[in-house]
């Protein structure tokens, strides 16, 4: 068998076919309107920051995976460790038992994390860590006595996942209109997106700080908590705000007894140049999500973890206080296995000066990218570079993905979010594959423009 995934071996194409008629007849994709979008490539093979089709084709991966990929795909690494695992056992009910991957990986966390987030529980995905931590912040506040306390507060734009309570407090992106009706309480508030050179930033802060003032005023003894992606909102459109706007935040919500919920499930494991954002705002918030990078982008697997005096608040002799939640999958060893990898290979392989690296070639590029009529809105913050491409509309637009289309067609994975366009490569890319992928995006921004 030839295991080179560049290589078109002989019969690759009609598996392709194969494939691709299996998918057509059966397959249900994600966030996919199926009647107006392309055929989907068929992958046989992925390494570093590359995906390789059937043909042996290569595209560069610059939105890792749903950013999801950190180290690289197939690291030989993370490799061993997952078939390490599997080797010894695959996976057990996480109530009544535990193992070793599971109490060194929540260690691990909580030693990488500030303050006292100490305590982890473990799920699935991005949405289920959010799950689970609106429903500790909602139980949190029956078992202290103060059941009045339902209502929660999210940002215009901010996306934090697709389950009922998830969708909830994304509500603002827009995303989710046919569910209304099931979604719980939560109030908007507005998001200070800024940008290079932004010179109304501290107006729009001042604006969402003063609208959550005014809220808390109104309706502070109802509120349970309030859910922020700090620094940088990513569904939403990459949409940053300041660390210094992070710290009043918090400051003002903590003041009010309100609980602060940090959704880092994008942003953590080094994305904005920080091991996590909260540590560029010198903050602790109450529950923090994680996923995505945490296994590196191998394993569907997430972490909420929360202050020590919040669960202990869950402690007593009546199941009542307890929290009610676990999937089959918690604390899968495999994941586990890979994230305590994945958490070593930032030390071993000095993976924040990677991310330095790509942050000062995305920092040449956005003054190449200033000089342009067609652009907007410049943005930088650790390995991501956006902006905004004026003549694009909104999610799915046409535009968008005619420029989806024609990066893919030209080896290069860049999905626009709305009219944002943005690079968010996985920490391994090398100078060379940064700058076919800068030149590629100037050339798409070209070919839109005729
Ligand atoms: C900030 C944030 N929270 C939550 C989610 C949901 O994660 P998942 O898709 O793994 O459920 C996402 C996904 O993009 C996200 O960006």
């Amino acid at each position: 068998m030839n295991d080179d995934p560049k290589s078109p071996a002989h019969g690759r194409a009609s598996l392709a076919e194969e494939v691709l008629a299996r998918d057509r007849r059966h397959v249900w994709h994600p966030f996919t309107q199926h009647g107006t979008e392309s055929e989907p490539i068929v992958l046989t093979g992925a390494k570093a920051a590359s995906l390789f089709d059937a043909d042996g084709n290569e595209i560069l991966d610059l939105v890792s995976s749903w950013w999801t990929c950190t180290h690289g795909h197939a690291h030989p690494k993370l490799n061993a460790a997952l078939a390490e695992q599997a080797a010894r056992f695959e996976h057990v009910m996480f109530a009544g038992f535990t193992h070793q991957p599971a109490a060194d990986l929540a260690e691990a966390v909580a030693n990488l994390l500030p303050g006292d987030l100490t305590r982890v529980f473990f799920s699935d995905d991005g949405s289920t860590s959010v799950e689970v931590a609106l429903k500790i912040a909602y139980q949190y506040w029956i078992n202290c006595g103060e059941t009045g306390r339902r209502m929660l507060v999210a940002f215009d734009g901010g996306y934090h996942g697709d389950t009922l309570g998830a969708m909830s407090l994304g509500r603002g992106s827009q995303l989710f209109s046919s569910f209304r009706d099931l979604m719980c309480k939560v109030a908007v508030l507005p998001c200070p997106a800024t940008f290079t050179g932004d010179d109304a930033v501290e107006e729009r802060e001042a604006g969402a700080l003063s609208a959550f003032e005014a809220l808390l005023t109104d309706r502070g003894h109802a509120i349970a908590a309030l859910i922020i992606e700090p620094l940088l909102q990513g569904a939403g459109g990459m949409r940053l705000c300041r660390p210094s706007f992070l710290k009043r935040l918090v400051k003002t919500a903590r003041d009010a007894g309100v609980l602060i919920i940090f959704d880092e499930v994008a942003t953590g494991f080094g994305r904005t140049g920080t091991l996590f954002a909260m540590e560029q705002a010198d903050v602790v918030p109450d529950l923090v999500c994680l996923s995505k990078g945490l296994t590196a982008g191998y394993m569907p697997m997430a972490v909420t973890v929360a202050r020590e005096a919040i669960f202990e608040a869950f402690l007593g002799e009546s199941f009542e206080r307890a929290l009610p939640h676990g999937h089959s999958f918690t604390a899968n060893p495999l994941a586990c296995a890979v994230a305590l990898a994945s958490l070593a290979l930032f030390k071993e392989e000095k993976t924040l000066e990677r991310i330095a690296r790509i942050n000062r070639r995305h920092r040449e590029m956005l003054a190449e990218l200033a000089t342009r009529p067609d652009v907007a809105r410049l943005r930088l913050i650790g390995s991501i570079l956006a902006f905004d491409v004026k003549a694009a509309g909104g999610y799915q637009s046409s535009e968008g993905r005619r420029l989806r289309d024609w990066y893919l067609a030209h080896g290069l994975n860049i999905r626009p979010l709305g009219p944002t366009l943005y690079l968010m490569p996985p920490y391994c890319i090398t100078d060379e594959e940064l700058t076919r992928a800068y030149a590629g995006l100037i050339e798409g921004l070209d070919t839109l423009a005729k």
